[in-house]
């Protein structure tokens, strides 16, 4: 529990990923974010072919749990698959998001180390918006550390 991130000029370790249905999008936060400068590991997929989210979800997930300050991106067409495979995982809070809001109370209360994104209802800025927010939000701790500790009990 030792992401007290403060400074946007943070520079992140990110390891992102998608399925067929989130491919465009992963493919514009990768470049966005290494233009921010970030270390960005693509795990793939490398072309838009059909592939099973899951797989995917794991390729990210495994790396996070090696990588402790290491955040997640994991977009598919609507985030809920990516959000649902990677929450299965002990130590892993993935956190759907929609809006800045959503990426913020993620990080703020929820100390979220993935974020999953939705291709087909999130556009590139607003996605673009949102990682910005995740990476550079503070987890709060205090009550809400109590309340995350709670998870697989
Ligand atoms: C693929 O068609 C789609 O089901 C997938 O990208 C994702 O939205 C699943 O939750």
């Amino acid at each position: 529990m030792n992401r007290h991130r403060q400074l946007e000029t943070d520079m992140s370790t990110i390891y992102i990923a998608s399925d067929h249905g989130g491919f465009n999008l992963k493919t514009f936060l990768v470049q966005y974010l290494k233009d921010k400068g970030h270390d960005v590991h693509d795990l793939g997929p490398s072309d838009p072919a059909s592939c099973d989210y899951p797989l995917k979800a794991q390729a990210v997930t495994d790396a996070i749990l090696k990588d402790e300050n290491a955040f997640g991106i994991l977009v598919c067409g609507t985030g809920i698959g990516m959000s649902m495979a990677a929450n299965r995982v002990p130590g892993i809070r993935a956190a759907l998001c929609t809006s800045e809001f959503h990426a913020s109370f993620a990080r703020a209360h929820n100390n979220a180390n993935v974020i999953c994104l939705g291709e087909r209802v999130s556009g590139q800025g607003i996605a673009a918006s949102m990682v910005d927010v995740f990476l550079s939000t503070p987890f709060e701790g205090g009550r809400h550390l109590r309340r995350i500790n709670l998870f697989n009990k």
